[in-house]
This record gives structure tokens, sequence and C-alpha cells, in this order.
């Protein structure tokens, strides 16, 4: 899908979330998510955990990176890409002003979010971490100024209150373990946390899939939304904001992609 297509339908949620339900699924690119397979129930957990470091494939970095060049070069021309506008959206309506605040982005892979807080002139102090050694290689590399660490995302190895603003970046869907991830991010936050680009169903439980991205296998969950935002009250976070990239419901069950901010209510 080239880029103008790609703005056009960033400008109608409505008609991308049609077509996505119409072809199974709207692609930034060709081949980036593919061949959906729901899991059953007894295959949800041994599947993610076989397939749990899938994300550490060595060819990811770069596939992923041509795909991010094309949204960042259409960013810099003033292009809607919806991913980065809801994510700028959100830290511009935090309750204090982000401007100086270190901000750590986990599941970071080539660190591109720094790129677009550039673009878009946020003025934080970035850093970013990710479990594959790959991504980290080519953020460094593409950022060199900029601090990286290979972390796991449910063992990191900061202190706790280390960042104003935790940004779990769309790496929770992957991760059997989401719980303990979501209290690390809790736990590492100063102030703020923000879960981007979370899919979520409503009216029915968990939702496990085998997919393909960028060509590899890997497991996509989709959380019961309800059970999901218990998690978060559980590790002290306060939700203060939603943002929908696309929502659909049928026959009474809903889905949604979104972005949810809290704030930290525990120390
Ligand atoms: C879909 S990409 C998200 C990239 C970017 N943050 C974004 O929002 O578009 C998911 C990232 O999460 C990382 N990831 C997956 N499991 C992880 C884990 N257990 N700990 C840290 N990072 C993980 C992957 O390596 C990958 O870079």
């Amino acid at each position: 899908m080239n880029a103008s297509v790609r703005a056009l339908l960033n400008r109608f949620p409505r008609l991308k979330a049609l077509l996505k339900r119409i072809l199974g699924w709207v692609r930034p690119s060709a081949g980036v998510s593919s061949n959906y397979v729901q899991l059953k129930a007894g295959e949800a957990e041994e599947e993610s955990s076989r397939l749990r470091a899938a994300w550490q494939a060595e060819e990811l970095p770069r596939k992923q990176r041509e795909l991010v060049d094309e949204q960042l070069l259409a960013y810099r021309r003033g292009e809607p890409v919806d991913v980065f506008d809801v994510m700028t959206r959100a830290l511009r309506a935090l309750p204090s002003d982000v401007r100086g605040m270190s901000v750590l982005e986990v599941g970071c892979s080539s660190g591109f979010y720094s790129e677009v807080f550039d673009i878009a002139g946020m003025g934080v102090a970035y850093a970013g971490c990710d479990y594959s050694d790959a991504f980290i290689a080519l953020a460094r590399q593409k950022y060199p100024a900029l601090r990286f660490d290979v972390e796991d995302a449910t063992a990191m190895n900061y202190g706790r209150d280390t960042f104003d603003v935790v940004i779990s970046g769309c790496c929770l869907l992957h991760i059997p373990e989401y719980q303990a991830a979501v209290a690390e991010t809790a736990r590492v936050a100063r102030r703020y946390a923000i879960f981007h680009r979370t899919p979520v169903v409503v009216g029915q439980p968990n939702k496990y899939y085998r997919k393909q991205a960028y060509g590899v296998e890997t497991v996509e969950i989709h959380f019961n939304e309800p059970q999901f935002l218990d998690l978060l009250a559980s590790c002290g976070l306060e939700l203060i904001g939603t943002y929908t990239l696309d929502e659909s419901v049928h026959g009474g069950v809903g889905s949604a992609t979104r972005t949810y901010v809290c704030q930290k209510t525990t120390q």
C-alpha cells in the first residue's frame, strides 16, 4: 500500500476498520501482519511460550525499518500517521508539560519513536529498551547519541521511578507473562505509563492468535478489556486517557486497538 493511500485511510478510521473487516487486515505495507490463526484455549499457553523469542529474529529489524522509514518520511512531510499522531497527542495531553521529561520506550525496536518525538518537537529526553539484540544494535547505529538497553519487559534492570514516563510500545501483545510486564512498566515509571497500540476485546476472554509478522511466526494476544483495566489498577495505575486507533462490533462482540494513558497512584 503506498503512502498516499495509507494517509487517506488514516484520515478515515471507520473506512480503515471496514476494509480491515473485509480484507482481514489492512496492511500498512505488504507483508507486515498476515495469516492470523486463532489459537484454541488449550494451545494458547504452549504456543505463546514457544514463540516468545520470535521478535529476537535477526531479520526483523531490517524488514520493520523499511516500513518505518517510509512512515517517517511521510510524517516529516506533514502527512498523518495514525500511530505516531496518537502517541504525540497522548503525550501532549498529560496533566503536566511533557517537555524536558525523561521517557523510556519498552519494546522500542530500532528506536524510531525518538525520531517521531523529534519531528513533532516534543522536547523529551528519550531512552529505549528491547529484548532483541538485533533491534538494539540497529537503534544504537541509527541514534548514537541516545541510550538503548537490551532488557526484557518482564524484568528490567532499572530502579523504581527511574523515568517520568514509561511507554509500553506495543509489546505486551507478544508477551505471555504480560501481567509482569505491566507491573514492571508501573515500577520504573515515576509519573505516567502509556500502553500504546493495545489490542482489546470486549464480551469475550483474552484471544490468542498465531500470525506472521514481517514473515516471522509470532503470537499476538488480544486482551479482555475490563480485565486489562483491572490489571492496570492493580499495578497502581489510574487510567486518565484512552485513544482509539480502530474499533468494531460484530454480533455483540467488540474489538479495538487503543492507547491507554495512566497516572501512577502508588509509590
Ligand atoms: C510491534 S513492535 C513495536 C515497535 C514500536 N514500539 C511501536 O510501538 O511500533 C514490538 C517490539 O516489542 C519487542 N518485544 C517483544 N517482546 C519483548 C519483551 N519480552 N521484552 C522487551 N521487548 C519485547 C520486540 O522485539 C519488538 O521490537
